[in-house]
């Protein structure tokens, strides 16, 4: 049974989520395309992008996890989730320091691939006020357990009780079905680095 926390402060709970995110996008299509290489070249890269990602969100953004033991100071985590508030979209960037840690840990090539994702994504981002699901994840060796529907389904209760749209995109297309459960369009789609990428819409309710 999923019970998600908030999680707030930068802490071990915090880099046990960001591992947990970089194992679970490792085999990603949009990952694979864009930092190519071995498995465990991507997990690095990732590591370094999802503590960052995590350094920017936590200031702001909505950071849900599935802990692994149901104990408040249990520290390991199952997955997670960040979204973003209507208007808290784009995120401010890291402080530098950690955007030379970014750098180094995911080499210049792989950097600048992300910044062009990121750049397209961003010409095809609502206009309309919404709630944005950023990212989702759930360890490799969890995942089809129900782990991920649950931290969805807590996320947009938040998101309903608020009157708000939600918007989210995606490389997977297994997940159109999963994200279509939860009202979930298909409002578009694009492809970068030759990886389809769907986006996907969920009106106020
Ligand atoms: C997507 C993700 C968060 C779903 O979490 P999860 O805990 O594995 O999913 P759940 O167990 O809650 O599955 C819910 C449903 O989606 C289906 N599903 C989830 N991932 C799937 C996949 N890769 N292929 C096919 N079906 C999938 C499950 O079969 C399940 O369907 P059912 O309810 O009919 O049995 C998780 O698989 C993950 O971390 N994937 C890699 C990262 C990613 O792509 N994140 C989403 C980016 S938008």
């Amino acid at each position: 049974m999923l019970d998600p926390r908030r999680l707030y402060p930068e802490g071990t709970e915090s880099r046990a989520l960001a591992e947990v995110l970089a194992l679970a996008f490792r085999d990603n299509p949009l990952n694979r395309a864009v930092i190519g290489g071995s498995e465990a070249r991507r997990l690095r890269a990732n590591r370094a992008g999802m503590r960052a990602s995590l350094i920017a969100a936590l200031p702001a953004a909505v950071v849900l996890i599935a802990p692994e033991g149901r104990g408040a100071h249990d520290q390991s985590v199952l997955g997670g989730l960040i979204a973003m508030e209507p208007g808290q979209w784009p995120l401010s960037p890291p402080p530098w320091g950690e955007q030379i840690r970014l750098l180094m840990g995911q080499g210049w090539r792989t950097a600048r691939r992300w910044g062009e994702v990121f750049e397209v994504l961003r010409e095809s981002h609502p206009v309309e006020p919404h709630c944005y699901l950023s990212l989702v994840g759930i360890r490799p060796d969890h995942q089809g357990r129900g782990y991920g529907a649950g931290l969805v389904a807590h996320w947009l209760e938040g998101v309903d009780r608020q009157g708000c749209a939600a918007y989210l995109e995606t490389d997977r297309p297994e997940l159109l079905a999963f994200y279509g459960r939860f009202g979930f369009a298909q409002a578009g789609s694009t492809k970068l680095f030759g990886i389809p990428i769907w986006r996907l819409w969920r009106p106020a309710r």
